[in-house]
């Protein structure tokens, strides 16, 4: 059985997040959704938030979970064992970040474990979560962008 991590702080998780689940989903027999807290940024929401979230998100597809974590990524996925990591690429500006972390990762993971990349669909190529926050927070529509149970979560969270 062939199992795939797609990690990420998805904070919150946006329709570009969405469609490359979709599509590992038919890759892998298995594919967990990992959340992780970015130190490097300050989250709009908690983990709790974000995996109660995601799992309304993922209902219609069974082989795919939501899992949290903390730590180093390759020291999870050697523990649980996953032959793959699934990453989106979204634009070339992408790519530097991502072959560094890819090749880090490499001499991390127990071998046999693959970093695999996934074009973003053209429609999602411009967003982000930060984005997604910055328009709503200022009103914007993000219609199209962000599933509806993430955006009326967003919209609270800025009426408070
Ligand atoms: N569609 C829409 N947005 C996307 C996207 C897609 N397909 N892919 C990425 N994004 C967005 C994300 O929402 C994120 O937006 P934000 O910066 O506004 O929050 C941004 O692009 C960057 O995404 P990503 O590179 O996935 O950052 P991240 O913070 O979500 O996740 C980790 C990065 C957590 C996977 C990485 O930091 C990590 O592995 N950390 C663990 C510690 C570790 O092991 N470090 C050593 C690594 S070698």
């Amino acid at each position: 059985m062939k199992k795939a991590l797609y990690s990420g702080s998805f904070d919150p998780m946006t329709n570009g997040h969405l469609d490359i689940i979709t599509r590992a989903s038919k890759m892998f027999d298995k594919l967990i959704v990992g959340v992780i807290h970015n130190p490097n940024k300050v989250p709009l929401f908690t983990p709790e938030e974000r995996v109660e979230m995601i799992k309304k998100l993922i209902n219609d597809l069974p082989n795919v979970q939501v899992d949290c974590f903390t730590g180093l990524l390759a020291d999870y996925v050697n523990a649980k064992k996953f032959n793959a990591v699934v990453r989106g690429l979204r634009a070339t500006t992408d790519f530097e970040y991502e072959i560094q972390m890819a090749q880090m990762n490499a001499k991390l993971f127990n071998p046999g474990i693959e970093s695999v990349f996934l074009m973003t669909s053209p429609e999602y190529s411009f967003i982000s979560s930060s984005v997604i926050k910055e328009v709503v927070a200022l009103n914007g529509k993000v219609d199209g962008l962000v599933p509806p149970v993430v955006l009326k979560e967003i919209k609270k969270k800025f009426s408070k």
